[in-house]
């Protein structure tokens, strides 16, 4: 058992697993590993395992639980008075999903590409008019999804600087006063938005609530604020990382990047391997309620669990020559969107922005290439979604 290894860990390369992981591989299904503050805890890299046990209701969300691992000092920060989605249990997480689900369908998903396929040809124009060279992550990777989320919530994209800049604090501000500093400013925007949209309302998914949920006394303005809080930093730091990390991925295997180009029909396929390939979430946590008995091993009630999704979605059992990435492989339902009761709610919107960003991208900047040395590229810290900070390009 590797009591020794440290969680999380940097990257070494922005699209692998951090090399550090290694022995983690070599012991799967399950092992220990040791969080900043010296806690052990369960580390599961074993694909059966971690679907078995992300969909076992012994293992528990809910950040205000004492016992739930923090892999961060800072993730204190995030722990708000009413923590809502991602961070409770069933019964309460199945009642707030459910007010959830209609807007995130594949059907209703479908109905916004028109829309997203203006902002992506929109973004393009504007950063094709004043090149050649941008800097990708700001002129494309995170207005696509900020964008689109917007529209989805009614939120205006006007504010755009304001909650990207407090997001980005949220997830990696440099401490607890930060973290509690960047949520309050979020919370207070959104309590300030929901009342004008009372006074007024429009015509996006938090009007719905408001007039569905809020309105009748099914919820409190608090209780929608966390809701809203959730969608609107999911809706946009995760897929900008995948739009920024997954265009650098594309740069660097021009084999795959040419069949991509030539093959409109792998689309889907290669998004999917993409989300394997990169696994940007990498570290779902839980805790358990209870005793249970998985992979030979006995995670005790009170124990903190953590899933690395790069090392589960690289095992060699399910994903055959898992380290290559490959349009091809047979579909081997990997966790990059999580797994069970949590697995993501915008999935459906997260595919539909990657595919028509990426292929749009690559399809009207023949030339695209990256403008700097590739080691010297600034991406994220391992304790935090995985991406670029920033991708300087050229065509
Ligand atoms: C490629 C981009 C995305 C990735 C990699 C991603 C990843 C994930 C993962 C791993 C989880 C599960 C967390 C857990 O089990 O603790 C999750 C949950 C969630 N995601 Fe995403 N996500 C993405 C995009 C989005 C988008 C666009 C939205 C739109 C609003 C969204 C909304 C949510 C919500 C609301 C949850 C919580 C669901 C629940 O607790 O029932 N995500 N996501």
């Amino acid at each position: 058992m590797s009591e020794t290894v440290a969680f999380p860990q940097d990257r070494t390369c922005p699209y692998q697993p951090p090399a550090a992981y290694e022995p983690l591989r070599k012991e799967r299904p399950l092992s220990r590993v040791t969080l900043f503050d010296g806690r052990s805890v369960w580390v599961v890299t074993g694909h059966t395992e971690a679907r078995a046990l992300l969909s076992d209701a012994r293992l528990s969300s809910d950040r205000r639980n004492d016992a739930f691992p923090m892999t961060t000092a800072r993730l204190k920060g995030l722990v708000n008075r009413r923590p809502a989605l991602i961070g409770v249990d069933d019964p309460e997480h199945n009642v707030q999903r459910r007010m959830l689900i209609p807007s995130f369908t594949v059907k209703r998903t479908a109905s916004l590409r028109p829309q997203i396929q203006r902002t992506v040809d929109g973004l393009l124009d504007a950063m094709i008019a004043r090149g050649p060279g941008a800097e990708l992550v700001g002129a494309f990777a995170l207005p696509v999804p900020s964008m689109v989320i917007c529209a989805l919530l009614g939120v205006p994209y006007e504010d755009h600087e304001l909650f990207e800049g407090q997001s980005r604090r949220l997830l990696r501000g440099p401490g607890v006063a930060d973290v509690e500093e960047a949520r309050r400013q979020l919370e207070g925007y959104l309590t300030g938005l929901i009342g004008r949209k009372r006074a007024e309302p429009g015509d996006g998914l938090l009007d719905e609530l408001i007039a569905q949920r809020l309105e009748t006394g099914e919820i409190d303005v608090e209780e929608l604020v966390s809701l809203a809080l959730i969608l609107l930093i999911a809706g946009h730091e995760t897929t900008a990382n995948m739009i920024s990390l997954g265009t650098f991925t594309l740069l660097r295997h021009p084999e795959q990047l040419a069949e991509f180009r030539s093959d409109p029909e792998l689309l889907p396929a290669a998004v999917e391997e993409l989300m394997r390939f990169l696994s940007i979430v990498d570290g779902v946590l839980r805790v358990a309620t209870e005793d249970i008995e998985v992979g030979g091993a006995t995670i005790r009630a009170d124990d903190g669990v953590v899933f690395p999704a790069s090392v589960i979605n690289r095992d060699e059992s399910v994903f055959a020559d898992p380290d290559r990435l490959d349009w091809h492989r047979p579909k081997g339902h990997h966790v990059a969107f999580g797994f069970g009761i949590h697995q993501c709610l915008g999935q459906n919107l997260a595919r539909a922005e990657m595919e028509i960003a990426l292929r749009t991208l690559f399809a009207r900047l023949p030339g695209l290439r990256l403008a700097a040395d590739p080691a010297l590229i600034p991406f994220k810290p391992g304790d935090t979604i995985q991406g670029m900070i920033e991708l300087p390009v050229t065509w």
